[in-house]
């Protein structure tokens, strides 16, 4: 894992305006908000195996970072985030997002991003898209997708990341841009702009997907592609080992629910591709995938990626739920680390081959709307 960089001082954001307040809030917590990101943490990371392909991400903060248009001055509240059980968690739209914004969850954003390159055997995309101009990348977390586009795939092409957090490197490529902007309420970019749109994990994080898909289908320029990649909540197998009675149901449930509960589902994994063509995109294709729960599997790639799954459940769970099922749930803190503690424990279970399925869905935009 690369450095943290430093955290981007307050003048080199673009903020997006917007009048509504669409925020879910979550009860005050019990600390008070702060104005600082929390120490970066170390973890120790699965080595790759000796025939892995030499993928070099470029998230390494290197280069100059450009303002975007449109922008209001970033009020400092934004970055006078909230503490809340220890974990930080984004200003802007204060309580609209499930997880902290703090140095662990960002490398933890960063190892899936790892493990969606080993997913999808090194592309960042699967849409086939050509020679695009502009791209958006919705809801960016720490930019490494679009850092790592505007870097190696696409230099030509301008790159914004969008989110509420301003957790992204301040050195990032010249082609790459990020704006603080809240994707639930109405796009403020041109109509008919973007070459491609990407969407990798904003489950728990959208009210309405339907409204989302038609904002995404206006900001598409007619011929160009939208990408979506999401996995399920719910761990499943397919031989039997994860009986019916198995945590992992319980864990699946119990995510569900919050997001019921949280007004945001988690299951758009399994609804994109029905929704990407409500919304008019046509050519709509989609792909599968599974993420071991550990490193089970005896097939090579999927055992690589289930090790990485669980390292990542591993550190990162505490972050995915903990806001959930003590704000939207109610639970008490110790309730909840018993449940997680349950969880952690179950990860190391080889007996139980079990998964979480996703999908990359993409379509595009007719020539002609009908
Ligand atoms: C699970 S992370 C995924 C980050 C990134 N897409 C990736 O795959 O690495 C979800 C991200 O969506 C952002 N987010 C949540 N709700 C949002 C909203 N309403 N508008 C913009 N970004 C949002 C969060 O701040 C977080 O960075």
């Amino acid at each position: 894992m690369a450095d943290p960089a430093p955290s981007r001082s307050v003048d080199s954001f673009s903020l997006h305006s917007t009048g509504q307040d669409s925020a879910i809030q979550v009860s005050e917590a019990a600390e008070q908000p702060v104005p600082v990101p929390a120490d970066s943490q170390d973890h120790a990371a699965p080595q790759e195996p000796d025939n892995q392909p030499d993928y070099v991400s470029d998230s390494g903060f290197d280069s100059g970072s450009l303002l975007g248009d449109e922008t209001d001055t970033l009020a400092s509240s934004i970055m006078h985030y909230r503490m809340e059980n220890g974990r930080q968690y984004h200003a802007y739209r204060d309580g609209a997002y499930w997880g902290p914004n703090d140095e662990l969850a960002k490398e933890i954003l960063d190892f899936a991003h790892h493990m969606y390159l080993l997913t999808l055997d090194h592309k960042l995309h699967l849409a086939p898209i050509k020679n695009p101009q502009r791209i958006l990348d919705v809801g960016t977390g720490t930019g490494i997708w679009a850092i790592d586009m505007a870097a190696d795939q696409y230099p030509s092409a301008t790159v914004i990341g969008t989110d509420l957090s301003p957790i992204q490197p301040e050195w990032v490529p010249p082609n790459c841009m990020f704006e603080i902007d809240d994707v639930t309420l109405d796009w403020t970019f041109p109509p008919d702009h973007f070459d491609f749109i990407h969407i990798r994990e904003l489950f728990g994080c959208v009210p309405d997907w339907d409204f989302f898909f038609e904002e995404a289908y206006n900001h598409t320029k007619p011929g160009g592609w939208i990408e979506i990649v999401e996995h399920s909540v719910q761990p499943t197998s397919d031989d039997g080992s994860q009986g019916p009675d198995h945590f992992f149901h319980l864990w699946g449930q119990t995510v569900i629910e919050m997001g019921q509960k949280f007004g945001k589902s988690f299951t758009i994994w399994n609804e994109a591709k029905e929704r990407m063509e409500k919304a008019g995109f046509v050519d709509v294709t989609e792909i599968t995938y599974k993420w071991p729960m550990n490193g089970w599997p005896e097939d090579k790639k999927l055992k690589n990626i289930g090790r990485w799954n669980q390292l990542r459940l591993h550190e990162g769970i505490e972050g995915f739920m903990i806001r959930l099922l003590t704000q939207v749930g109610g639970w008490s803190v110790p309730r909840a680390q018993v449940f997680l503690a349950e969880m952690r424990r179950e990860l190391r279970n080889y007996k139980v081959h079990a998964y979480l399925p996703g999908t990359v869905v993409y379509g595009r935009k007719p020539l002609r709307s009908s």
